[in-house]
């Protein structure tokens, strides 16, 4: 039997939509090169009580993610929307749960990348997507950016950045991505496509 389609995980957390729209620009990017395809997962949002249960299907758009779509994958993108310069809470919150993943080394020389959205232009993007590379390099993970060869990242006045792909949604969170930003996240998803299938192959010859 031949192998299953190696796949690249979108796995993103948004409770107003900026951030699953990134999400959706990275599979289309993804899902441009062939050979590979786009897994989109999401993470359900955590409670202050500890006995709240989320049903295990949410009502409307991505399911969750589990550690075997992670374990399996042959690259990663996490995108979470930026709280107080930091990644969500409900994303570190399955973070949290991949010990086991760690342990075995089951993401180590895997490729890896990072976008975000926020309200104010200043309000931490770059710090938020530093933030995520912080575990992922814990699990061996090889972190890809957006080269400056992407030289929408020279004029765009929204998001973009050398770390990440990153949104300006605006204080009401309507403002819509922009066509730079569309194509900033389009790139990164190009790029981290070819990047998981490169090392997928480095990872088969050991
Ligand atoms: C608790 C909380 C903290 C936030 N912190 C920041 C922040 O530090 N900087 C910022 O620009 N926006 C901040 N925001 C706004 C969100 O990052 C922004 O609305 C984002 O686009 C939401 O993404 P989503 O539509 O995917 O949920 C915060 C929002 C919440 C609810």
């Amino acid at each position: 039997m031949s192998d299953p389609l190696p796949y690249v995980l979108v796995l993103f957390y948004s409770r107003s939509g900026a951030t699953r729209a990134m999400a959706e620009q990275f599979v289309a990017g993804i899902e441009s090169q062939s050979g590979i395809s786009a897994r989109l997962r999401t993470v359900p949002p955590v409670s202050r009580t500890c006995e709240a249960v989320d049903p295990e299907i949410p009502e409307e758009g991505a399911i969750y993610a589990t550690l075997d779509d992670l374990r399996h994958c042959t690259g990663l993108a996490l995108g979470s929307p930026t709280r107080f310069g930091n990644m969500a809470a409900p994303m570190k919150h399955f973070i949290d749960s991949t010990s086991e993943l760690w342990m075995n080394g089951a993401l180590i020389d895997k490729p890896a990348t990072a976008f975000t959205s926020t309200s104010s232009p200043h309000g931490g993007q770059e710090s938020t997507l530093l933030s995520m590379l912080l575990p992922l390099l814990h699990q061996g993970m090889v972190y890809a950016g957006i080269p400056y060869s992407e030289t929408e990242l020279f004029d765009t006045v929204g998001g973009g950045t050398p770390y990440g792909a990153s949104h300006l949604a605006g204080t009401a969170s309507d403002r819509p991505l922009d066509d730079i930003e569309r194509k900033l996240c389009q790139a990164q998803g190009r790029r981290l496509a070819r990047l998981a299938l490169a090392l997928d192959a480095m990872r088969r010859q050991r």
